[in-house]
C-alpha cells in the first residue's frame, strides 16, 4: 500500500520537554523519525514553491508532471 502524505513545513518543530529540547520532523523527509535529522537543510534550499514534489525513499526528488488542484501549496 501508498500513500500520499502532504508536508509543507520546511523544518522542525522545537519540542521542549522537561530539561529536554527535542527537534520533531516536519519535513517529513528525516530518516530517524520522528526526529529531525537535517535532510529539510539540503531540500528546502532548493526547492521551488511553486511546483509539487514528490521523494522516494532514497530520498531523491521528483517533481510532479501533473497538476493536482487543491495539493500544491503555492
Ligand atoms: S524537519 Fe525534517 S529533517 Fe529536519
Amino acid at each position: 500500500m501508498a500513500r500520499l502524505v502532504k508536508r509543507t513545513a520546511t523544518g522542525p518543530y522545537k519540542v521542549e520537554v522537561g530539561a529536554e529540547t527535542k527537534f520533531i520532523c516536519g519535513c517529513g523527509l528525516s530518516k530517524n523519525q520522528p526526529f529531525c535529522d537535517g535532510t529539510h537543510k539540503t531540500t528546502a534550499r532548493t526547492e521551488d514553491a511553486a511546483k509539487l514534489f514528490w521523494y522516494d525513499v532514497d530520498g531523491n526528488r521528483h517533481e510532479c508532471a501533473e497538476d493536482y488542484p487543491g495539493i500544491r501549496s503555492a
